[in-house]
């Protein structure tokens, strides 16, 4: 069987060979620059397409593809004018950022992760496809899978948190979400892995900053991410904007080509970041020709927006500085794609109006959304079990981010719909408004600086600043919280206050909704604190003196009902935190797998001399890594191994049983870490390795076992060579990257 695979694919690839080898034999020198070139369409007029700018672009094959256009009327308009326009009538590829779903909006990058499912990872990454390939996109720039540990930059919303290992596997499943096994289906569309690479280590947290790191710690730490993408088949790969090692990632020939191409095999196309070439002359590389040239002959094969490979890469091969080889090798590289999607069989095979109108948006994948969104949220206190709450009595709904659909989606979520958005006030009145009496007021304002509300409301997610006096506004709060049972305080960030160039300095609710959440709390009622936000934020004040907090980040489409559903508990919450949670800013970069250094802190203190400490705040985080309550508890019996002296290849069997001790039903993520105790290089305290998400019923127990052999205990040591070393390892299991059972083994060669 494996064979007959192996077969049909070499026969399929001596096909596309010889099909681009006969296309590239009739391309002149432009054509083939032009697949380079991935212009900045705008808003393309259904209708207008064929007198635009580009249209005369694409007709003269200076085109290579287009993206965010939305609709299969515009994208329809647009491959007519390469097929029927152009010499070579060579199809564009469309591409758009279905970054966390399409008009059904999943929840945002970072929340998903916090599911720990990856069923449904690569369920929300299947459905996108469907959506996006019904309505004309082949081509989507996710998953973006760099790993963050600085919660100042505003991008962590947009990836899977800290850990190496937890990225991997969503980007595996996202990749296969997407791309399915046979990219030539009109349901699939093709991944671009991104931002390929070290893009979350910017300096300070501040977008497009600078990243400089050990190669050590970028292939243990930051790079398995995105090989792991590669290595499910991702078809394309984003370089980013950030600087590394001194060269800009994308005219750095050892990032793109040594290290994706030849040490990991990527056979697909490299397209650059929105202007990066462009972006290189900022950096102090040299002009735009400089620029371009470099970013080809370092392994670039799409140019995105700046068009600077179009318009200076032909007198560059005159000069001699960049070669024939690179352009024909990018222009292959590019044609190999369309090939994959089958375009130059159909150059509409994503183009059908029927599907655009039943395959958008429907109940099924909705409902799924509203699922997935629940499995997303992170309990992070819950206090004499204050929730979930009753469905009777009167709740009092109160904060900025109460009744605001356009919030709902959260950031990077180009197709959505916001009117199809549901609120959270809606999912509340349609989910228990027969039941439970629901009043509403806004409390106050995101924030006092209207000029800060409004850059924290771009793209049409305005809070519709409310101009009344802050104490009217917060007064009517407190009035209808007076007459409620329970307040449901629902505050935090906007979605605009993460995503791209959305990075802060501080990382706190803004004050005005502190003094909010103060002035509910002293009214004596129990209050929730339903807590928006596309990054960890420092939630000590909060932590100490709410009773519960749900953390729901930005949960899509359907985030109004999934709240609903799991307040009332409908839904158990069984979301874990992909990142850790700090007590306050000057922790920053705070993550659970650090080294010891030579003088850790003792554990359980919080402070000693000549320790390796502060003098003003612990080193513990407010929420560790894997965190996540539920309403039900979980308890873990000691860790049993199946030897505690291992060679060579042999495995180990590390199981514990875990028991639902409370009154419902519930999902655990079982979690093994483990810690190679001493190394060639230093090694750090603890590296998850494995989980497993389990159902129990109240009063169940079950057993949970992971095999760990010698390839889970492989790193890169100081000569980048990926094996494992012989000696001590502590074996740890868990329901967070804190709180777990060890065991420990010696493992010999
Ligand atoms: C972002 C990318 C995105 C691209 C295209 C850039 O600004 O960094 O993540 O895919 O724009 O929209």
């Amino acid at each position: 069987m494996l064979v007959t695979t192996q077969l049909n694919a070499q026969s399929q690839d001596t096909k596309m060979k010889a099909f681009v080898d006969a296309l590239m034999k009739k391309m002149t020198l432009e054509e083939k620059i032009g697949q380079l070139n991935l212009p900045g369409s705008g808003d393309i007029v259904t209708g207008q397409a064929g007198n635009s700018d580009i249209a005369k672009k694409i007709s003269e094959g200076k085109v290579g593809g287009l993206f965010n256009i939305k609709s299969v009327a515009k994208i329809k308009e647009v491959q007519k004018l390469a097929v029927e326009r152009s010499r070579l009538k060579i199809p564009l590829i469309f591409g758009m950022d279905v970054i966390h779903g399409y008009e059904t909006v999943f929840p945002i990058p970072l929340g998903l992760s916090c599911s720990w499912d990856m069923n449904l990872v690569e369920r929300s990454a299947r459905i996108a496809a469907q959506e996006a390939s019904a309505d004309g996109i082949c081509w989507t720039f996710s998953p973006m899978v760099d790993i963050a540990r600085d919660p100042r930059w505003g991008r962590i919303a947009e990836g899977s948190g800290e850990d190496a290992y937890l990225g991997s596997q969503i980007a595996k499943a996202m990749v296969k979400g997407y791309q399915g096994n046979d990219l030539s289906r009109n349901n699939t569309i093709m991944s671009c892995v991104k931002h390929y690479a070290l893009y979350g280590a910017a300096e300070a947290g501040r977008d497009y900053g600078t990243t400089d790191m050990s190669h050590q710690r970028m292939y243990n730490e930051y790079f398995p991410p995105y090989k792991a993408a590669v290595d499910a088949g991702v078809g394309s790969v984003m370089a980013s904007f950030n600087e590394i090692d001194g060269v800009p990632a994308t005219a750095n020939r050892w990032l793109l080509t040594d290290v994706l191409r030849k040490q990991w095999g990527f056979k697909g196309f490299v397209v650059t970041d929105y202007t990066g070439i462009n972006e290189m002359i900022d950096h102090g590389i040299g002009d735009l020709q400089m620029a371009s040239a470099r970013a080809l002959m370092a392994g670039i094969d799409m140019d995105m927006v700046g068009e600077g490979i179009l318009n200076t890469v032909p007198k560059s091969l005159k000069e001699g500085k960049v070669t024939l080889k690179a352009i024909d090798d990018a222009c292959r590289r590019i044609l190999e794609a369309k090939y994959k999607l089958g375009l130059f069989e159909d150059p509409y095979r994503y183009c059908d109006e029927n599907r655009a109108k039943t395959e958008i948006f429907t109940m099924a994948n909705r409902t799924e959304a509203r699922n997935i969104a629940a499995q997303s949220f992170v309990l992070l206190k819950n206090q004499g079990n204050v929730l979930p709450l009753k469905k009777s009595g009167t709740i009092a709904l109160i904060g900025p981010l109460a009744d605001n659909k356009e919030n709902m989606p959260g950031t990077w979520s180009v197709a959505a719909n916001f009117a199809n958005a549901t609120s959270l006030l809606t999912g509340l009145k349609e989910v228990v408004g027969s039941q439970v009496k629901i009043l509403h007021a806004r409390g106050s304002n995101l924030d006092t600086d209207s000029l800060f509300e409004e850059r924290a409301g771009m793209f049409g997610k305005s809070l519709r600043r409310d101009s009344r006096p802050a104490s009217v506004i917060m007064q009517e709060a407190i009035d209808i919280a007076n007459q409620s049972d329970v307040i449901v305080a629902a505050l935090g960030e906007s979605s605009e206050m993460s995503g791209e160039s959305s990075s802060r300095s501080s990382i706190e609710i803004p004050a005005i909704q502190k003094e909010l959440l103060a002035a509910l709390l002293k009214t004596g009622k129990p209050v929730v604190l339903v807590l928006f936000t596309g990054r960890p934020l420092a939630l000590k004040w909060e932590h100490e003196n709410t009773a519960a907090i749900l953390n729901v980040w930005f949960g899509g489409s359907e985030a109004g009902y999934a709240i609903a559903d799991v307040l009332f508990g409908d839904t158990n919450p069984s979301g874990k935190l992909s990142t850790t949670f700090p007590q306050n800013i000057g922790q920053v970069p705070i993550f659970y797998n650090h080294k010891n250094t030579g003088r850790p802190l003792e554990a359980g203190k919080w402070f000693q001399k000549f320790r390796s400490n502060y003098l003003d705040v612990s080193n513990e985080p407010l929420y560790p890594f894997g965190y996540g309550l539920s309403y039900t508890n979980f308890t873990y019996s000691d860790i049993k191994v199946s030897s505690k002296s291992l060679k060579g290849n042999q495995s180990l069997t590390a199981s514990v049983t875990v028991t639902n001790s409370g009154t419902r039903a519930g999902k655990e993520v079982v979690q093994l870490y483990i810690r190679d105790l001493v190394g060639s290089v230093t090694r750090p305290v603890k590296e998850l390795k494995g989980f497993q998400k389990i159902d129990l019923k109240a009063g169940e127990s079950k057993t949970v076992s992971f095999t760990i052999t010698p390839e889970d205990l492989k790193f890169y040591n100081y000569d980048l060579k990926y094996d494992w070393e012989a000696g001590d390892f502590v074996i740890m299991i868990g329901g967070n990257s804190r709180d777990v059972k060890s065991a420990n083994v010696n493992w010999a060669k």
